[in-house]
């Protein structure tokens, strides 16, 4: 079976993460989440996968190859220009050959592919959408079905006004390829503003698959975080690497850890780093590949991909540092705050209420305090 995972968006909200990574890129639990979604998808079944690529085209190649490493069959196809959510599944329209299922790239869930597929099926399906409960369906694609589950409206990002269910597009599609005639070709054409409207016209027929299954959408900062907490936690299934030394507390590789730092699970820390004297790790938190924190630092609910320095006495709550930063003694780095890649921030800063610094920022001593 065949799937096309869309991950050419430019990850806007996510920035500046999103800078240098695509967003289906960025490390969760130090490993590129697309990674885990091609395992998932091989071991639900799928043997030939299509990423549709656009931004950073050149990164997916340079990291995934040719998919051997997944024992996927793997192609990297590069639109043009942006095409779009539908589009972008027209632009390799020449590569599929029956039933597809279409992904959005920024999607964690542990969706049974399989039933999805039954059902799909079973109803005979031109085009099964899964849906998601949601608390919030202003910021997704609103989906109203009839008791048998046909899709009677969709909605993207509605209107307070206009919820009517809790229901969302999640994000993973089973279509029929003969439903591509209706998308033009070498044009920007959306499924949630375009194709999905049609087909509620022309009449074939497009079916939602509820599920209670883990889902969230991590292409938003606070969503990023959270996820991570509930890996930690073990709300979801993933795997990461790593052996544990002690209770929730797993090392990749080689770490060196002062006999007074103090490691409160759960927590991850990468290949080569180094945790030094009096410093304090509190989980759930996720140190990357040769961090360096210094002593008596004090880390909380953060996430800190690779190669980042943090001097004496610094404070990281419920944040993001990119890659490579050098954070100066005794800041503090709070409140869903992010660092872009390659910052350096000398002494005594404070960042707080969801901060976000580009990439090559850098700050003086006290040079930031809100
Ligand atoms: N190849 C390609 N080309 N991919 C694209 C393009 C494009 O022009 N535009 C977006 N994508 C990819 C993104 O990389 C992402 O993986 C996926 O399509 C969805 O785009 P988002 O920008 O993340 O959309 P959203 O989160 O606002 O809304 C979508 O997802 C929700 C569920 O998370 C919609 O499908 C909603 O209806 C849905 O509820
Ligand atoms: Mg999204």
């Amino acid at each position: 079976m065949k799937a096309v995972i869309l991950v050419g968006g430019q990850g806007t909200r996510l920035r500046p993460l999103t800078c240098n990574t695509p967003k289906p890129m960025i490390p969760l639990v130090n490993q590129p989440f697309i990674e885990w979604m091609l395992l998932r998808l091989r071991d639900q079944g799928i043997d030939e996968v299509i990423l549709a690529v656009q931004y950073l085209a050149n990164s997916f190649r340079h990291t995934l190859g040719d998919g051997s490493r997944f024992e996927l069959k793997l192609h990297i196809v590069e639109e043009p220009e942006p095409r779009g959510t539908a589009g972008a599944v027209k632009n390799v329209e020449h590569l599929l050959d029956g039933p597809t299922f279409v992904f959005n790239g920024d999607v964690m869930t542990d969706l049974d592919l399989q039933a999805m597929l039954v059902f799909h099926r079973e109803k005979q399906s031109k085009v099964t959408i899964s849906l998601t409960p949601v608390d919030d369906p202003t910021q997704f694609g609103l989906v109203e079905m009839d008791k048998d589950n046909r899709v009677q409206r969709f909605l993207e990002k509605p209107r307070a006004e206009d919820i009517t269910t809790n229901l969302v597009n999640a994000g993973t599609y089973i279509i029929e390829p003969d439903m591509f005639r209706y998308v033009p070709p070498n044009q920007f054409y959306m499924f949630e503003r375009g194709l999905f409207p049609v087909i509620l016209q022309t009449g074939d027929g497009m079916y939602g698959f509820p599920s209670r299954a883990y889902w969230t959408d991590i292409g938003k900062p606070q969503t990023y975080i959270d996820v991570h907490h509930d890996i930690l936690i073990g709300k979801v299934r993933y795997n990461f690497s790593g052996h544990q030394i002690a209770d929730r507390v797993w090392v990749d590789g080689e770490a060196v850890i002062h006999p007074t730092a103090q490691v409160v699970g759960p927590v991850v820390i990468g290949p080569g780093a180094v945790i030094e004297r009096g410093a304090r790790v509190i989980g759930p938190t996720v140190i990357g590949a040769g961090c360096h924190v210094g002593p008596e630092c004090s880390l909380e609910g953060a996430v800190l991909w690779e190669g980042n320095f943090l001097e004496e006495g610094v404070v990281l709550r419920n944040s993001v540092l990119g890659r490579n930063n050098h954070i100066g003694a005794r800041t503090q780095i709070s409140d869903g705050t992010i660092i872009g890649d390659d910052c350096s921030l000398g002494a005594e800063n404070r960042l707080e209420r969801g901060i976000r610094l580009w990439p090559n920022t850098k700050l003086g001593d006290k040079a930031i305090s809100f």
